[in-house]
């Protein structure tokens, strides 16, 4: 039997262990350094994400079969580099092959090399010519530090003097470090947002069905962009054919530009795409399954994850191995009191037990842990309640119901996930 260790420590990380413990070949699943949601044959490892000289110790040392990164970090600090030049199996992207998602320079360089479709752009490293060309171009027009920036790095400029405020926030005050040194400057997209998810083994690629985030924090998309306050798969309005053309259009030829620069891309490659009826357009790429989409897909995940995972580190992805289950999963995220600003930790929470009592209800912890034996929050995103269902309106009212059940001060949610989707 197989033991495997997942390296974060969020919801997404809980979702990826909990369907690799379902494989008939796995008897452990360690998480670094995972949550207060690990029980059963799911067990913490007190390692940092980005330690990569302890996650390859513990790896070795335990003989474990297979390790998954959960969270980019973990590839931007090179632990796949350093598990394969020791011939470990590990699902994720070389420090190379993470760049599509880490320097939104080099991800629109490639997309233009490939003729990927994308937003109009042009990236620049000085300030002047950042600002003389988003002048010239219609309004709203993008701009994006080109480095990881918790999500803030993009700012959409209505006015000239917009422009000049972005730029200098961006690049002469570096409000987000080095990783404002270079920007991309971009056309405004209009139309509806959505995620797609592909596992790639360097060539071949398996798309998943499309999923709908909710970023901002409040009903009716209003308020500040969060993590994710929740998620549905499918959406409805997303056709077979769109997906082969994304996969044909998008996924492929990005695997080939990688595989161009002596990158090849392991992993979950994830772009965020802009639809607008059958225009296709990319604004960005994610090089990991995003948090909370991988709640949902592994819920509606119908094959061995480990099998799956496995054969992707080997190079050896077969697309009959990735099935789905008929019906919706959704996953509604609580969060604590002031998310995505400053929040109190340590509150205790209540509930879960009664919640997952109801038929096909799954609750993913995220921000909790374990304090003298009671579960208290430790993070903004507390808690994804998945439910699966046949409708999409019966998976929201069982995961509503089971929200309903769990406690803790000032717990907040969106009331509203999935109410958008045609
Ligand atoms: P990114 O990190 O590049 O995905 O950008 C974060 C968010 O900004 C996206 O999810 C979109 O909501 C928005 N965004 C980024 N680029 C564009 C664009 N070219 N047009 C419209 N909205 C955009
Ligand atoms: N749910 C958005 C992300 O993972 O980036």
């Amino acid at each position: 039997m197989a033991e495997v260790l997942v390296i974060g420590g969020g919801g997404r990380e809980q979702a990826l262990a909990w369907k690799l413990a379902q494989s008939s070949q796995v008897d452990k699943v360690y998480v670094a350094p995972g949550n207060g949601g690990s029980r059963g044959s799911i067990e913490n490892v007190d390692i940092a994400f980005d330690d990569v000289d302890s996650l390859f110790a513990f790896a070795r040392d335990k003989a474990i079969a297979l390790t998954v990164v959960g969270q980019e970090a973990a590839s931007e600090a090179g632990v796949v580099d350093a598990f394969q030049a020791a011939g470990l199996a590990i699902f994720g992207p070389t420090k190379a092959a993470v760049r599509i998602e880490s320097s939104k320079t080099f991800s629109k360089d490639l997309m233009a090399a490939q003729g990927i479709p994308t937003a109009e752009f042009n990236n620049f490293t000085d300030a002047d010519a950042a600002r003389e060309y988003a002048k010239s171009r219609p309004r709203p027009v993008v701009i994006k530090a080109d480095g990881l920036a918790t999500g803030k790095g993009v700012i959409i400029a209505e006015s000239v003097e917009a422009v000049d405020e972005a730029i200098d926030t961006i690049m002469v005050n570096k409000a987000f470090g080095e990783a404002g040194s270079k920007v991309v400057v971009e056309d405004f997209l209009g139309g509806q947002e959505a995620s797609l998810h592909a596992l790639c083994d360097g060539r071949t690629s398996v798309i998943f069905p499309a999923s709908q985030d909710h970023k901002q924090v409040n009903d009716g998309d209003q308020g500040p962009n969060t993590g994710g306050m929740g998620v549905i798969a499918p959406v409805s309005w997303i056709t077979d054919e769109q997906l082969a053309r994304i996969n044909g259009q998008v996924v492929q030829p990005a695997l080939k530009g990688l595989r161009e620069q002596n990158a090849p891309f392991t992993g979950c490659l994830y772009p965020g795409l802009m639809i607008d009826g059958n225009d296709i357009k990319v604004l960005e790429f994610n090089a990991r399954f995003g948090d909370p989409e991988a709640e949902v897909y592994m819920r509606l995940l119908d094959g061995d994850l480990y099998e799956i995972l496995s054969a992707c580190a080997r190079g050896q992805l077969d697309p009959a191995m990735v099935q789905w289950r008929p019906g919706f999963a959704v996953t509604v995220v609580l969060a604590s009191g002031g998310y995505p600003g400053s929040y109190q930790k340590g509150l205790p929470i209540t509930g879960i037990e009664e919640a997952e009592k109801l038929d096909d209800i799954v609750v993913f912890h995220a921000g909790t842990a374990s304090k003298d034996g009671q579960l208290v929050t430790s993070g903004g995103r507390v808690l994804n309640v998945t439910a699966t269902a046949a409708t999409l309106d019966e998976a929201l009212d069982k995961a509503y119901a089971a929200v309903k059940l769990i406690r803790f001060d000032g717990a907040h949610y969106r009331t509203d996930i999935g109410r958008r989707a045609g």
